[in-house]
């Protein structure tokens, strides 16, 4: 259980689903700073996310992130977008009710990631439609445990920002 409640708020959820651009709005919104996770590991390693699936492979990749992870908990206040993988581990998710940060789960239907992802060229874990109703399905029990969820179906990243303050989280 969280110990205290901290100006943190972390955005998750699948590939595609809008936490990197929600993140940006809602720091300017609250005046908070943004760390984007995966642009924390890519400027650690000096090469892009791709490349480091490519060369050392997940569980490497997967290494990287929690170490990240650990390190911008340290940070407050903050809005945090989190990669769509990292809150599908039982040890960040431990990591992240330790903190005390409030965590938000950005929603939205499969076939509206699949539209999404399938226009990113960067995402190595996008192999096919198929794979990503596969990868959703195993990770939906864990985006179930975040504290709230927001529906971004339909809802352009202005609406699901304000769709978060309205919450009065934090
Ligand atoms: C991943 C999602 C990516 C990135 C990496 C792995 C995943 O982040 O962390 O490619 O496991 O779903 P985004 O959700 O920002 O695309």
């Amino acid at each position: 259980m969280s110990r205290h409640r901290r100006k943190q708020v972390l955005l998750l959820g699948f590939m595609g689903s809008g936490k990197s651009t929600v993140g940006k709005l809602l720091s300017q919104e609250l005046r908070w700073p943004f760390i984007d996770l995966d642009a924390v590991i890519e400027a650690g390693q000096g090469v892009t996310i791709r490349e480091i699936f490519e060369r050392s492979g997940e569980p490497f990749f997967r290494q990287l992130e929690r170490a990240a992870l650990t390190e911008v908990l340290k940070t407050e206040p903050v809005v945090i977008a989190l990669g769509g993988g990292t809150f599908a581990f039982e040890a960040n998710v431990e990591l992240i009710r330790e903190s005390g940060a409030t965590t938000i789960w950005l929603d939205c239907s499969v076939q509206t990631l699949r539209e999404r992802c399938a226009a990113m060229q960067n995402r190595p874990l996008f192999r096919d439609p198929e794979s990503i109703e596969l990868l959703l399905d195993a990770r939906l029990p864990y985006y179930r445990l975040a504290e709230f969820r927001v529906s971004t179906e339909g809802r352009d990243a202005g609406e699901v920002t304000e769709q978060i303050l309205r919450l009065r989280a934090f």
